[in-house]
């Protein structure tokens, strides 16, 4: 039998839900494989099989179906330091690195997952790739909308070498034909980078992004996850930090 995609999401989904205990505060993720995780703990309270669990969504999509599952929730402000998160990944290179954010939730997935003691990331094989960049998706930034054309700009300056392509992220909904941005939770912008070339050390390229005054923050994840599942048509492999 081969397995769809999203088979496969829910099998590195379901794993990870197997690491939740009763009384824990979790650091729910966005995404479609995050989704399977969400609806499965939500699952498990109401089978009893867990109990206590307090959830701190990552987006208001995420707090949305949690609040439809009955899954009790809670912020950073109220428990700032987090059990474990549960979240997928756009690219996950060999190091453990992710890249985050396709789904435009990459600012309070950092701020949540960052706060966690464990950070379990969620995947299918297609999304194991040599090197950041490596899969030819994009690299969210988070912009102010003041003057992103001057960020975007600048952003794809700093990865000229790399043939990079800067992007604003559009939403699907058009006003009198024109294409409009999308919006992220925190009312800013996503500017979306594409490199022809690895763009090298992701501690420096990602401290010079973070420089620039109109950005927010960037889909790289480095040296945060601690455990990555990843489901492919072979099964399932577990890496630890
Ligand atoms: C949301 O902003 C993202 O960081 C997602 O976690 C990531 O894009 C993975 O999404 P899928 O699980 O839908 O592939």
């Amino acid at each position: 039998v081969i397995l769809t995609q999203d088979e496969l999401k829910k099998i590195a989904a379901y794993k990870a839900v197997e690491f939740v205990e009763s009384g824990m505060v979790l650091g729910l993720g966005t995404g479609s494989t995050a989704c399977h995780a969400v609806d499965r703990i939500g699952e498990l309270l109401r089978q009893g099989k867990l109990k206590n669990v307090i959830g701190v969504p990552t987006s208001k999509k995420t707090h949305e179906q949690a609040l439809s599952l009955g899954i009790p929730l809670s912020d950073l402000d109220s428990h700032p330091v987090l059990d474990l998160a549960i979240d997928g990944a756009d690219e996950v290179d060999t190091e453990m690195n992710l890249v985050k954010g396709r789904g435009g939730s990459l600012l309070r997935e950092k701020m949540v997952e960052g706060a966690c003691k464990k950070f379990v990331v969620i995947v299918d094989e297609s999304k194991l790739v040599p090197y950041i960049g490596g899969s030819g998706l994009a690299m969210p930034v988070e912009v102010v909308p003041f003057c992103w054309k001057f960020t975007a700009k600048r952003l794809k300056d700093l990865f000229e070498d790399c043939g990079c392509v800067a992007k604003l992220r559009t939403c699907c909904e058009k006003i009198n034909k024109k294409e409009q941005p999308f919006v992220t939770d925190n009312g800013n912008y996503i500017v979306d980078l594409y490199f022809k070339k690895d763009i090298g050390d992701l501690k420096i390229a990602s401290d010079s992004i973070l420089r620039l005054a109109g950005v927010v923050e960037h889909g790289m994840f480095l040296d945060m996850a601690t455990t990555v599942i990843v489901a492919g048509e072979l099964g399932v492999t577990i890496k630890n930090k």
